[in-house]
């Protein structure tokens, strides 16, 4: 298989923090591949640096063998790149149906015609209040918005982070089954979830992250049986746990 994206030696600095620091990983084509690690472990930056948003102190990105390490975002989002960003990143003033407008870029009509029966087939509610201002949606009717959005570009790459936050029991059993359907239909997808198990039962693989350094790889089925895995991510309630308490970091 060839690899979709390949993430080479990347390191991402903001000021004096080292947010990123040597990963390497990819993803090949068709996969679902999920990053998992504590808060601060450095996976939004990963994703943001992928999409152009942050620039890179050292490394390379390479998308379908080509190197696009350093090409600003709406390049980034021409050549199928599409990141659904964590926290419900609405455009509040915009009604839904401009919202979605906005993720389909400078698509022609047709395809804009195509995106938006899409996300309103994925997601009838969207559909429902399509004229309505995105800013006086429920909290998980904007993250489906933002979910519906970052497809609207019809992307090779969808990258979602964390985008079951903050939604029922059900609308997550909802996503993850979306999340099954959207790789069936050949898309290939990198996740970052709180919800570690439901995500390496997705997953083709899975990467951890630690404090900017990937700490371990595997298929999403042994991490799931991994006993790291369990005790530092799965255990409880089946999110992720693992915090600044392990490391020690912090007195008792
Ligand atoms: N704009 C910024 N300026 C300075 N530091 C930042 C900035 N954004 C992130 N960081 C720092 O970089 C590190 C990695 O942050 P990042 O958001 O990538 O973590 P994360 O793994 O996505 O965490 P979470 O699970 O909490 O979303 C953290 O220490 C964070 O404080
Ligand atoms: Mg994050």
């Amino acid at each position: 298989m060839a690899a979709l994206i390949e993430v080479e030696d990347l390191s991402v600095n903001y000021g004096v923090i080292k947010a990123v620091r040597g990963i390497s990983f990819k993803v090949e084509k068709g996969e679902l591949v999920t990053l998992i690690g504590a808060n601060g472990a450095g996976k939004s930056t990963t994703m943001r640096t992928i999409a152009g948003l942050i620039k890179p102190r050292s490394g390379k990105i390479f998308f379908d063998g080509r190197n696009i390490t350093g090409v600003p975002s709406h390049a980034i989002v021409r050549l199928g790149i599409s990141l659904s960003p964590e926290g419900r990143q609405v455009f509040p003033r915009m009604s839904v149906e401009a919202n979605l407008e906005m993720g389909a870029f400078c698509a022609n009509r047709r395809i804009l015609r195509r995106g938006l029966d899409q996300a309103y087939g994925l997601f009838p509610v969207l559909a429902e209040r399509r004229r309505q201002i995105a800013g006086t949606l429920s909290g998980g009717e904007q993250q489906m918005l933002t979910v519906a959005r970052a497809l609207m570009s019809e992307p090779k790459l969808l990258m979602l982070d964390e985008p079951s936050l903050g939604l029922s029991p059900i609308l997550v059993r909802e996503i993850f089954e979306l999340l099954k359907r959207i790789r069936s239909m050949g898309t290939t997808i990198l996740l970052v979830e709180q919800n570690a198990r439901m995500a390496l039962k997705i997953s083709n693989r899975g990467y951890g992250l630690e404090t900017g350094e990937i700490v371990f790889s595997d298929t999403g089925e042994k991490l799931l049986a991994s006993p790291q895995v369990i005790e530092a991510y799965l255990a409880a309630s089946g999110s992720v746990r693992k915090s600044i308490f392990s490391s020690g970091s912090v007195p008792a």
